[in-house]
């Protein structure tokens, strides 16, 4: 008789439906893919035992109590996605505990408890799983742990935020305001009615916190990654950057020298012909750059129900053939690395874009530029708007500068604000040419 391996899908909603769809629609394959070893939901936990659901599951291995599912003999994997940090971690180190592998699409999770989690896998000498915890149904998991591992990584670029992205893109190719923006991705369930951890860089800024792990062995606490959101973003600058040939992306960014490592999660200005400026709506991409390979770009759905779930399934063929077991042991995940430091984003050199409302009067312009040049910023343009309204009695003013440090030219900004000449803060973006 086939082997069988047990999973316990412990939350049944958009990816956990999308798993059990795999496992019932494409059973055979699966038992290909995992050399003769059929792979059988004997749990399935939820909030609501009762709810309908599609693929039915047999009412018998339906249940609300996750204790019970983890310490069931019959399953040897727990699957774990309810999401949140609180019971999905009691649940991990839990089924840990009893002796049970562990596939997570949680990127919250990992990056507020990566460090305890892994060490209790490491302890119980099971692994954890997690292709889905980035990017969705985007291999990069596997992409940077091993099919790079030739490779000391030097730089990642990515948009892992669907919903920041399909706002971006109305915006840059309706000339939506960032309020009709966010309202239409919430009519399309794109955005959530919350959409706060999306749009602040949250999200990205945990999936960073994930590939910096693998990139570099850091362990990133939130403060460690700086990060600005897409809600201040106004169509005048949209509509500015596209003048000067650029797109507005929300970018995660890490930039690796000297064994030190720089992580933010900002709006960026990319030339409208880069690869990422080019990836539109809900999409997900990372640019990832080697020093043995060069620069590798990787994009697809970053999230959805069958996209997350083709990597959950990913997780558990890798299981159940021992391939996770080996690749686990040898990677030293959230294991303490020394070898990198983080550093704060200040020394980050970059090109800026910057924007003003101001006065238009003599010498405005020369009190703004002199603020630049006492922080070393060359000035690369300057173009003077139109008022937005007639009424109006300030101009928008942008100026795009040469390379500067990323702290300096904030210093300069802060000093910008004061100006009497200069109505409302400055707006500013880094500039990746
Ligand atoms: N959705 C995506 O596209 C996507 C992409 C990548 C990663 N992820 C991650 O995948 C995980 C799951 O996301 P999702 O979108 O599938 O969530 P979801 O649709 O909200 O489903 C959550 C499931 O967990 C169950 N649940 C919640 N709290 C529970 C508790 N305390 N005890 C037992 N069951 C509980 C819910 O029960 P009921 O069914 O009874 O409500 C539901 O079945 C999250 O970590 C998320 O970040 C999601």
């Amino acid at each position: 008789m086939a082997e069988s391996l047990g999973i316990a899908l412990i939350g049944c909603g958009t990816v956990g439906t999308g798993v059990a769809k795999i496992l019932t629609h494409h059973a055979n394959r699966v038992t290909t893919r995992t050399g003769g070893k059929t792979v059988a939901v004997k749990r399935v936990v939820a909030r609501d035992a009762g709810k309908g659901r599609d693929p039915a599951i047999p009412s018998a291995s339906v249940g609300t109590d996750w204790t019970t599912a983890v310490a069931d003999p019959a399953v040897q994997i727990v699957v774990e996605l309810i999401g949140g940090t609180t019971t999905a971690k009691q649940i991990v180190l839990a089924a840990l505990a009893a002796g049970k592998h562990v596939v997570t699409a949680n990127k919250a999770l990992l990056a507020e408890h990566g460090q305890e989690l892994f060490a209790a896998a490491r302890k119980a000498e099971r692994v954890i799983c997690f292709e889905a915890a980035v990017a969705g149904g985007i291999p990069i998991i596997r992409a940077m742990g091993e099919s790079l591992a030739a490779n000391q990584i030097t730089g990642i670029q990515g948009i892992l935020n669907g919903t920041s992205n399909f706002i971006l893109s109305s915006m840059a190719d309706n000339g939506a305001s960032y309020a009709n923006a966010l309202t239409e991705a919430q009519r399309l369930g794109y955005a959530e009615a919350d959409p706060t951890l999306d749009v602040d860089g949250s999200d990205a800024a945990h999936k960073l916190a994930v590939l910096a792990q693998i990139a570099f062995g850091v362990t990133a606490k939130p403060s460690d990654i700086e990060k600005q959101g897409i809600a201040d973003i106004q169509a005048m600058d949209t509509r500015y950057a596209a003048e000067l040939g650029y797109t507005i992306k929300l970018l995660a960014e890490a930039w690796a020298a000297d064994k030190t490592v720089a992580l933010h999660v900002a709006p960026v200005l990319l030339r409208k012909t880069d690869p990422l400026a080019q990836v539109r709506g809900a999409f997900n991409a990372i640019l990832v750059t080697g020093d043995v390979v060069g620069e590798t770009l990787y994009q697809g759905p970053g999230a959805g129900m069958m996209p997350t779930a083709s990597s959950v399934v990913a997780d558990i063929i890798d299981i159940a053939v021992g391939r996770a077991q080996k690749t686990f042991t040898a990677a030293k995940l959230w294991s303490g690395s020394r070898e990198f430091t983080i550093v704060p984003s200040e020394k980050v050199r970059s090109k800026f874009y910057l924007r003003l409302l101001v006065k238009d009067e003599p010498g405005t312009l020369s009190e703004v530029c002199r603020c630049l040049a006492n922080e070393q910023i060359s000035i690369a343009s300057v173009i003077q708007h139109e008022p937005l309204r007639e009424t109006e009695k300030v101009v928008p003013l942008v100026i795009m500068t040469h390379l500067a440090e990323t702290g300096r030219f904030r210093t300069a900004a802060a000093v910008i604000d004061k100006l009497t000449s200069v109505a409302g803060p400055a707006v500013y973006f880094s500039v990746d040419d």
